[in-house]
């Protein structure tokens, strides 16, 4: 008896054991990391159901529910509850994937967002997955660029420096990127910028030899594009080194070198312009 009761409680085990491995009924959701207020933003679950039915599947705000889906419930199936926080639709729903929009938000809909998928009798498995996402109450502002000068002799050094214009006090840092007419600036001469030792980078410097602008015929636009997932600012200085004739007659092809990807025949009209200009 005893031991009809051992293999009993380790098949049972087993089983359950089973049912935690045998792959997941929720499969993924997906929360931007951040919003501004008065935006709209998508959240999605992904779900397979294979083995069994859907019983429920339901999104949750800091725990409280505010959307529920149950195939059973012939009269209505989709349940929204309205809240003050954001306004949620259901955009699509497909056998593996529901997606949501929320608009309107406030700062109050910062937080976790948690999907939950219930199996069908007679396992009424549960899964849940969650994400953060934080509303941000202002939209961004172009970054600043600090350092730039009027004019530069060919043997300085072009040093600028690119930082948000406000730091927020937490969530997602915005990425900086700099381009020299309209490409990427080539890596050795981007750094990042921190304000101490150890702190994460707070901006991105900008280091470019002045004697290479010549090459690009004397002058040449630097752009600072800051970028938080989807929403992009940018900020634009046009770099002026005084030219000597010599120095850029000979090598304006080479221009090339600034740029990671350079487009010439942009580079090309530039010389020439300034070529023209010189002839007067
Ligand atoms: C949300 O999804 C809909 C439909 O796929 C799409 O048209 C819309 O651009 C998406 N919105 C955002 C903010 O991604
Ligand atoms: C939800 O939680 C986040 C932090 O976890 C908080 O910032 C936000 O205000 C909360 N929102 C509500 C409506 O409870």
């Amino acid at each position: 008896m005893a031991a009809t009761g051992l293999v009993a409680l380790a098949l049972h085990l087993l089983m359950a054991l089973l049912n935690g491995v045998t792959g997941d009924l929720l499969q993924r959701v997906e929360v931007p990391l951040f919003a501004f207020v008065g935006g709209r933003v998508n959240v999605s679950c992904m779900y397979d159901l294979r083995a069994t039915g859907l019983y429920s599947l339901k999104w949750y705000h800091n725990d409280t529910e505010f959307y529920r889906y149950v195939p059973t419930e012939t009269h209505r199936p989709v349940d929204i509850k309205p809240t003050i926080k954001f306004q949620a639709h259901e955009i699509s729903r497909t056998e593996t994937l529901v997606t949501l929009s929320i608009t309107s938000m406030t700062t109050a809909a910062s937080g976790e967002y948690k999907c939950e998928v219930i199996a069908e009798h007679p396992s009424f498995r549960t899964e849940t997955r969650s994400a953060f996402m934080t509303v941000l109450d202002e939209p961004l502002s172009p970054p600043m660029i600090v350092g730039a000068r009027e004019v530069y002799e060919s043997e300085d050094d072009i040093k600028l420096r690119c930082q948000p214009e406000k730091f927020p006090a937490s969530g997602p840092t915005p990425s900086i990127t700099w381009y020299l007419q309209g490409r990427p600036a080539r890596r050795e001469y981007v750094s990042p910028y921190r304000d101490e030792p150890y702190a994460e980078p707070a901006g991105a410097t900008l280091h470019v030899p002045a004697s290479q602008v010549p090459r690009v015929g004397g002058s040449v636009e630097a752009e600072c594009l800051l970028k938080l997932g989807s929403f992009e600012v940018r900020s634009s200085r046009t770099l002026r080194v005084r030219v000597r004739p010599s120095s850029y007659l000979s090598s304006y092809f080479s221009a090339a070198e600034m740029m990671s990807r350079p487009a010439l025949s942009t580079l090309l009209v530039v010389g020439i312009v300034v070529l023209v200009r010189w002839n007067i």
